[in-house]
């Protein structure tokens, strides 16, 4: 075949639009509840990075899910999987056939606390509703995501926030500073429902701050008064999560080491790219079992 043909045919199988799911980090995340239904209430902050997974839909006369990329293996396509949950959800929701090509590309780890799912959730449904022109607000999205995780409202917002109730309640923060996270996940899957339920002890307060940081050094002092009250339960189940943070905790110029969400990724903070790419080189060298990323935050957007 000439190059133009391939070019051609390339363009024809080209999905027609593509949404990223960025990783979801919580900066600092205090458990100050539980509800009776048993979910936990929450004050956290989360950001997300520019690294993730990537959705693509395409018009199809089936509703077909593929997964690629490096995290592909052990992830079923199947009906329980989030994406074809969260197709199905919308398209029951505006009553209209679930019809389309879905491509997951999945880069991040499953289960590990950096909103993978949630956010190929989100994207999912953002996707969607361009590709089916449904006339959905905001709102409702949120009010479908909410169905499919609790995380999913907050990664179809996107932007940096606090967030209250079980996850639903996504509200501003101030503007952070520019930084960089090194990430690293000993690659063990830790089940969010195992962790909250190995949580135990006194609820903490909420620690919002209305001050936007003026660096990242400034910003890591805000986050060491606070902490991640899953940690310990996380341990508990992963011990190996301890090795992570110590890994993290000793890279030249980390600003500060912290779990994400119910694990097991972890992440350092950096002021500079140059400390986090070095940083992050140092991980892959001395722990090449594990899986480990280095990765901006994404900036803070103007409000739409
Ligand atoms: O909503 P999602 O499916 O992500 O939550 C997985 C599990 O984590 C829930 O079934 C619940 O056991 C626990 N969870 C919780 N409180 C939250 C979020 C999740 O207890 N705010």
């Amino acid at each position: 075949m000439s190059r133009t043909a391939n070019q051609a045919d390339n363009q024809r199988r080209d999905p027609l639009l593509t949404v990223e799911a960025p990783a979801k980090i919580n900066l600092y995340l205090h458990v100050v509840g539980k509800r009776v239904d048993g979910y936990h209430l929450l004050d956290s902050l989360v950001t997300f990075l520019d690294l993730g997974d990537t959705i693509a839909v395409a018009p199809s006369d089936r509703l077909t899910l593929t997964i690629e990329g490096p995290f592909a293996d052990g992830l079923s396509a199947g009906a329980d999987n989030l994406v074809m949950q969260a197709a199905r959800a919308l398209a029951e929701d505006a009553n209209v056939p679930a019809l389309a090509a879905i491509r997951l590309t999945k880069r991040l780890p499953v289960a590990s606390g950096i909103g993978g799912g949630s956010a190929d959730a989100a994207a999912t449904l953002k996707a969607l509703s361009s590709l089916w022109r449904l006339p959905i607000t905001a709102v409702r999205l949120a009010e479908i995501g909410l169905k499919l995780g609790a995380d999913v409202p907050m990664c179809l917002n996107g932007r940096t926030a606090f967030v209250g109730g079980v996850g639903e309640a996504v509200e501003p923060a101030p503007p952070l500073p520019p930084f960089w996270l090194v990430l690293a996940n000993p690659v063990v899957a830790v089940p969010t429902p195992a962790v909250f339920k190995a949580r135990s002890g006194p609820f903490s307060s909420p620690a919002r701050f209305a001050e936007p940081p003026s660096d990242a050094a400034q910003l890591s002092a805000y986050l060491a008064e606070r902490t991640n009250d899953l940690t310990a339960p996380a341990l508990a189940l992963s011990p190996v999560i301890g090795d992570v943070l110590a890994v993290l905790r000793d890279l030249p110029q980390a600003l500060l080491a912290r779990m994400s969400g119910s694990g097991a990724t972890c992440f350092a903070l950096f002021a500079d790219e140059a400390a986090a790419r070095s940083g992050c080189a140092a991980v892959t060298r001395t722990r090449p079992g594990w899986w480990s990323a280095c990765a901006p935050v994404i900036p803070p957007q103007p409000l739409s």
